[in-house]
């Protein structure tokens, strides 16, 4: 991994926040660490990469990411190892993947010394902010376009920021989900597969709606059969079924998860038996009245491995067995634990030690 950017310039905090934090009572996504990083494109260039005081930005009401949505964002997390060395898990993944989301919305690369140094570099400086214990920091690169203009065009100017905040669980209890078919959240040719802001806008309405009926979001379904499952909008989802995990394909519709790779690799590395298909709704319902639908559990950063207790669809709620009888999703979420904050073997070098 790259060290410094050769022009990264550092203004620490006079005075740290971390002392105000209490570590037991983390809300999720609420509380920032000191610093963040922030570097400008323009004129064709990456330049002004600095790491500054976590702070407001101040931005035209003509910026062109608030009218037109070019904006792609990532999440990752920084673990602690035993030792206490801060660690990183996949950041190659998700330098890639944020290309990838900016590639689809017309938007340059960022450099890969811009992403890597400046991430290495602000989490190497708020470690202290990294929980010890249970909780990580998670980290958020975001990307958006700051030509001042009303005038529908590929912005010239863009700022990638990383800021991070401690968290615990993005869900304290298992999920109870329910299945749309009145809005979609991608279809084919679209922007589905990107990790684009305006995906998640384009979700927030039927998720407020599943709030109100008590289900925690929502599962959608492809955008022409109303049949398939793609994924939740915070996760990607799998189901046990028959022992076997299976879990929607990469059609181009979902997000490709770096959650989601890595567990279907540790699953099969454990000898599970794991299938990437079009999985049908129906074919669930199926599968529980069969008896046979042994877990369904989402796969995220922020969410991580998250057991799914209910799943709602046409109006019938599916109670899966009790979660704690959930031995696949268990054993994948330990090994992953373990491997993140180096408690155990990483044989494909996941872990980045900062
Ligand atoms: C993540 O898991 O990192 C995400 O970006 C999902 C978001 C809903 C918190």
């Amino acid at each position: 991994m790259s060290t410094f950017a050769p022009d990264l310039s550092v203004e620490k905090v006079t005075h740290s926040r971390l002392n105000e934090l209490n570590s037991d009572k983390i809300p999720f996504g609420k509380v920032f660490s000191d610093h963040m990083f922030v570097a400008s494109y323009d004129e064709g260039n990456w330049q002004e990469a600095k790491i500054v005081p976590y702070g407001p930005v101040e931005m035209a009401p003509s910026l062109s990411a608030l009218h037109y949505g070019q904006a792609v964002f990532e999440g990752m997390k920084a673990y602690k190892s035993p030792a206490g060395e801060p660690l990183l898990f996949r950041p190659e993944a998700n330098f890639e993947r944020i290309n990838l989301s900016a590639q689809r919305l017309c938007m340059p690369a960022i450099s890969k010394d811009v992403f890597l140094a400046g991430l290495t570099e602000l989490i190497r400086l708020d470690s202290n902010w990294i929980p010890a214990g249970e909780g990580s920091l998670y980290i958020r690169p975001i990307y958006f376009a700051t030509d001042e203009l009303i005038g529908l065009k590929p912005s010239e100017s863009y700022k990638f920021f990383i800021i991070t905040c401690p968290v615990g669980a993005y869900y304290s209890q298992p999920v109870k989900l329910i299945v749309t078919e009145q809005y979609v959240r991608a279809c084919e040719g679209g922007t589905g597969a990107a990790k684009v802001a305006g995906n998640y806008a384009a979700s927030l309405l039927a998720d407020k709606e599943a709030k109100a009926q008590g289900y925690d979001n929502v599962i959608w379904l492809d955008a022409i059969h109303r049949k398939y499952i793609e994924e939740c909008g915070t996760m990607n989802l799998a189901f046990v079924i028959d022992n076997v995990v299976v879990t929607p394909k990469l059609t181009g519709t979902i997000l490709n998860g770096i959650t989601r790779n890595t567990v279907l690799t540790l699953f099969r590395d454990m000898g599970v038996a794991v299938e990437e298909r079009l999985v049908s709704i129906d074919e669930i319902v199926e599968a529980y009245d069969g008896g046979v639908l042994m877990e369904a559990f989402g796969m995220g950063t922020a969410a991580t491995i998250a057991p799914i207790s209910t799943i709602n669809y046409q109006g019938r709620d599916l109670t899966l067995p009790p979660v704690s009888e959930y031995k696949y999703s268990h054993a994948v979420g330990q090994k992953l634990e373990d491997i993140k904050t180096a408690k155990c073997e990483d044989p494909y070098g996941w872990v980045v030690r900062v």
